[in-house]
């Protein structure tokens, strides 16, 4: 079949509101590349939108997912203990531990974790609310949609979730003006204790939900001790902190989680896309304490641990561990923010270069504005820069971040070449080349 015939057959069958930011399509991938239906090589800075920090399709996953699949395939977990279950449990918890006790739930994705995260967090302090954040993401079940701000991500979908309050998220770029960061960050927090009183009383709040970095909303980073100064209100008032490490989970800080950037552990953290190379897996960590305050048979799912699915993710997190994922998400994210930093020297459309490891973005703005987005332009530097062999996506509100989530294994050279097509294009499209 070819791309052109495979779009055509796509329509008849697919709905609508599945969008496609491109009309490419993908038959094969390796490493950092994927290759389309007549064989034209893409190099992947999407990563599946942060799935692929260990590149498509590791060797030894491939081979760990067929050897499961021929050995046992399924059981329903609430019903028989299978060890691929236990293992990676065991694993996350050796790599990511929560305190003295940390408790892992398997799920199918982002959005499910999340789900079972609120739960869990309520269960724990028999109180409903939830604070959650402007620009945030957190997936598209109805708790999700709730939680997550981007509006068109939720058109007339609603009702939604009741006992979610959205607050703003501390950003410097856009809510900063004039102001010294220091200072807006200490204003940030104070006014977080203002809401407790004027919009949600704190001993009706289960939990506070947060990326470290926020992803679909455009790498913003948590300002540190805004991130320390959540936690101790937190504390303080016996709210949960719920860390969404979705998107900025398995090395793409350079850390396994991004909050150890922070010096600040969760009670409740929510995981997926890296941690399997692809295959569907999620997951809820949390403190042995908190985890265990949930009823039994409040948690589950026919294919939640699923063996194959665990067996794919534990020989992902056993890759990187071989190949110091956190190494090579550092080293990324240093060559992508020097490369990004001389770009906006070169080029004003650059309002801003922000991120964390090799979680890196640009956001392009008119007039050197933070407040006049320029969606068009980055639209037309994705469709450029794919028409040369790169694939790019965005992020943000307002769709004019370009975000960088290319797989970690991904060569010097491989990388520095994307980037090269990108400044190329991105000079062409603002006439500066
Ligand atoms: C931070 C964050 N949370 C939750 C989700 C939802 O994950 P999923 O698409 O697997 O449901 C995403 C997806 O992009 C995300 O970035």
């Amino acid at each position: 079949m070819t791309s052109e015939e495979l779009l055509a057959r796509r329509n008849q069958v697919v709905p609508k509101a599945l969008v496609s930011t491109s009309t490419i399509n993908a038959a094969k991938a390796q490493g950092a590349y994927f290759y389309d239906q007549e064989g034209k090589a893409y190099i992947d800075f999407s990563g599946g939108i942060g799935v692929l920090n260990a590149g498509h399709c590791p060797p030894a996953v491939s081979r760990a997912i067929a050897k499961q699949a021929g050995t046992l395939m399924h059981t329903f977990f609430n019903l028989l203990t299978h060890e691929p279950y236990v293992l990676l449990a065991e694993k996350l918890v050796e790599i990511l531990p929560h305190g003295e006790s940390t408790k892992v739930l398997f799920v199918n994705s982002g959005a499910e974790a999340v789900e079972n995260a609120i739960k869990i967090a309520r269960q724990a302090t028999g109180r409903s609310a939830i604070i959650c954040y402007t620009a945030g993401f957190h997936g598209r079940t109805n708790l999700g949609m709730a939680l997550t701000s981007k509006v068109s991500y939720k058109i007339a979908c609603g009702p939604f979730a009741p006992e979610v309050y959205r607050i703003p998220f501390p950003d410097f770029y856009h809510r900063g003006a004039g102001q010294r960061y220091d200072d807006f960050v200490a204003q940030e927090l104070q006014d977080f204790e203002k809401y407790l009183s004027s919009i949600v009383a704190p001993e009706s709040v289960a939990a506070v939900i947060i990326e470290p970095v926020q992803g679909e909303g455009g790498f913003y980073v948590t300002p540190k001790k805004y991130l320390q100064g959540l936690r101790a209100i937190c504390d303080k008032y016996g709210m949960l902190l719920i860390l969404d490490e979705v998107q900025s989970g398995f090395g793409r800080t350079g850390k396994w989680a991004a909050y150890e950037h922070y010096d600040v552990l969760p009670d409740i953290s929510t995981w997926a896309k890296s941690m399997g190379s692809g295959i569907p897996i999620a997951c809820v960590m949390g403190k042995g304490e908190v985890m265990d305050k949930a009823l039994p048979g409040t948690l589950g799912g026919t294919y939640a641990g699923n063996p194959v699915a665990c067996a794919g993710s534990l020989a992902t997190i056993e890759y990187m561990q071989k190949i110091n994922i956190n190494q090579k998400g550092e080293q990324v994210g240093k060559i992508v923010q020097r490369f990004f930093a001389g770009l906006k020297k070169e080029c004003p459309a650059i309002g801003e270069v922000r991120g964390l490891g090799a979680m890196m973005a640009i956001e392009l703005v008119k007039n050197q504005d933070p407040n006049q987005p320029d969606a068009d332009l980055t639209k037309k530097l994705i469709a450029a820069c794919a028409d040369r062999g790169l694939f790019l996506i965005g992020a943000g509100l307002y769709g004019n971040v370009i975000r960088i989530l290319s797989p970690l294994v991904i060569t010097q050279k491989t990388l520095r070449t994307g980037l090269a097509i990108l400044r190329e294009e991105l000079l062409k499209l603002t006439n500066l080349a």
